[in-house]
């Protein structure tokens, strides 16, 4: 199991931006953009805030597809409604993405719920953490790998950091709250790399 999600770049260290597909009891498909972390073996599991179709969904029937792409109109499409019935596959008892790279099957074997901690979001919505065990995986086209948001962090901060010295106070100021976002988020979901290149760009900003 653990040999097949490294052909599409999963391992336990980072965690991934995938989209996750469901069905509800009437077989309505839904799409929606969720993390993924792999804990080893076939053991998988995601947080999703309540109030999501997702964990409605999740909560009813106990399972759910990661559908892995790099396709910013099916991100941008499922996090502002959802995809429409031409992107599934003609399954009626399942919600898959016809074009995925791949995917994962998860039955669900524990929600938890919990009050978040580490996030940027200011309220008392609570989370529930969703512990899966991996059904089957079929990749479609191993060269579409799972998406971490590590190395889009890095090479924001490093873009402003080229430009640091030819701007105005109120951009630099702008150019920091970003590297301590990037920072966060880095320390939460990156691999080695991506944090010690953290490290430098950071030692960089002070300098300056
Ligand atoms: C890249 C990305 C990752 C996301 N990860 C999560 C997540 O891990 N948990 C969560 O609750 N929401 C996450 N969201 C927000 C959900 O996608 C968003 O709330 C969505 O509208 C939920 O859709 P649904 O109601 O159809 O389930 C993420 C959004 C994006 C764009």
């Amino acid at each position: 199991m653990n040999e097949t999600l490294k052909k599409i770049g999963i391992t336990t260290e980072e965690r991934y931006e995938c989209i996750y597909t469901t069905i509800d009891e009437e077989g309505n498909k839904n799409s929606a953009a969720i993390g993924l972390k792999y804990f080893g073996s076939d053991n998988i599991g995601c947080r999703i805030f309540e109030g999501s179709k997702t964990l409605e969904n999740i909560q009813k029937t106990k399972k759910y597809v990661i559908n892995i792409t790099q396709d910013p109109l099916i991100f941008t499409k499922s996090t502002i409604d959802k995809l429409s019935d031409e992107y599934f596959t003609d399954d009626s008892d399942i919600a898959i993405l016809k074009d995925a790279g791949s995917y994962i099957i998860v039955d669900v074997v524990d929600i938890n719920e919990q009050k978040p901690e580490n996030t940027p979001i200011d309220n008392d919505q609570s989370i529930f953490m969703i512990k899966g065990k991996i059904s089957k995986i079929v990749i479609n086209d191993e060269s579409i790998k799972a998406f971490n948001r590590g190395l889009s962090g890095i090479i924001e901060c490093l873009v402003n950091f080229s430009r640091y010295k030819i701007v105005d106070d109120e951009k630099r100021t702008e150019y920091m709250d970003r590297v301590i976002e990037n920072n966060r988020m880095i320390q939460r979901i990156g691999n080695e790399k991506t944090k010690e290149s953290m490290e430098l760009i950071k030692k960089e900003y002070e300098k300056n």
